[in-house]
């Protein structure tokens, strides 16, 4: 799958050289190079990951640690490999592919944001049970949901096995024309498919989810499904962020 690239501009700043209009500057004088060669058109695109871009000579501070955004689409499972079936580490080019995990897991039918890396600390505490960050779904349902669903879901959903959730959000969305209704679940914690349970133990089926956000980090809606791109300094700078409170 293709990397999304994106503008040198954007880049710059979101790398803390400045603001946008600053560091346009910077481009049009030409002090920014790419890959040896001057670059001045603020607008044009560049892979954070494999380009060498410099300012005034200087290289742009080079991360170890590798962070994707993946738009995980169904049918691909949440693993490093399977001896079968395709895992989210087959949509990365091989030579990208080493060292890299998952951070938790999406379903096999579930969709959306799954975050990549191979910072295993930084894994480790996005996951850890005490630090779970925040993560949104949107899914449709059928069934009829019990009238205090959202009340449940805020004081802790009893599963069917007896297992008590932690306080989660449900907001119910609009009714779609094949009678489905859309929700949006904000989850604190990430049991083995949490949402299609609580939906399930409160009268509803999950006929569709989608993961839309997880901590700081908004699906890119400009990812297609099974397309991802490297993260933004700002955005791995609000994961630990996340982690450290
Ligand atoms: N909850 C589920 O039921 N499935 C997922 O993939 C994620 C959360």
């Amino acid at each position: 799958m293709r990397m999304a690239r994106e503008r040198l501009d954007k880049v710059l700043a979101t790398r803390g050289i400045g603001s946008r209009k600053e560091v346009g500057a910077q481009i049009r004088a030409g002090s920014v190079t790419v890959n040896g060669n001057p670059c001045r058109d603020p607008a044009s695109k560049v892979d954070p990951e494999c380009d060498a871009i410099c300012v005034g000579g200087v290289p742009l501070r080079a991360r170890k640690e590798r962070y994707f955004m993946l738009n995980k689409p169904a049918g691909v499972l949440s693993a490093t490999q399977d001896a079968e079936q395709q895992t989210v580490l087959d949509l990365f080019p091989a030579c990208e592919r080493k060292g890299l995990a998952p951070v938790g897991r999406l379903d096999k039918d579930t969709e959306g944001l799954l975050l990549l890396t191979d910072d295993g600390a930084l894994n480790h505490a996005l996951t850890a049970p005490r630090r779970h960050v925040a993560k949104r779904y949107r899914a449709l349902i059928s069934g009829t949901l019990a009238d205090d669903a959202p009340q449940r879901f805020a004081q802790g959903v009893v599963l069917a096995d007896g297992t008590v959730c932690r306080p989660a959000e449900l907001q119910i969305g609009s009714r779609q024309p094949d009678g489905q209704t859309e929700v949006f679940v904000i989850l604190w914690e990430g049991k083995y498919h949490q949402v299609k349970r609580m939906v399930a133990a409160v009268g509803g089926r999950v006929e569709y989810l989608e993961r839309l956000e997880m901590g700081p980090l908004v699906l890119d809606d400009a990812l297609e499904r099974g397309q991802y791109r490297a993260l933004q300094e700002a955005e791995i700078q609000a994961l630990f962020q996340a982690v450290s409170r």
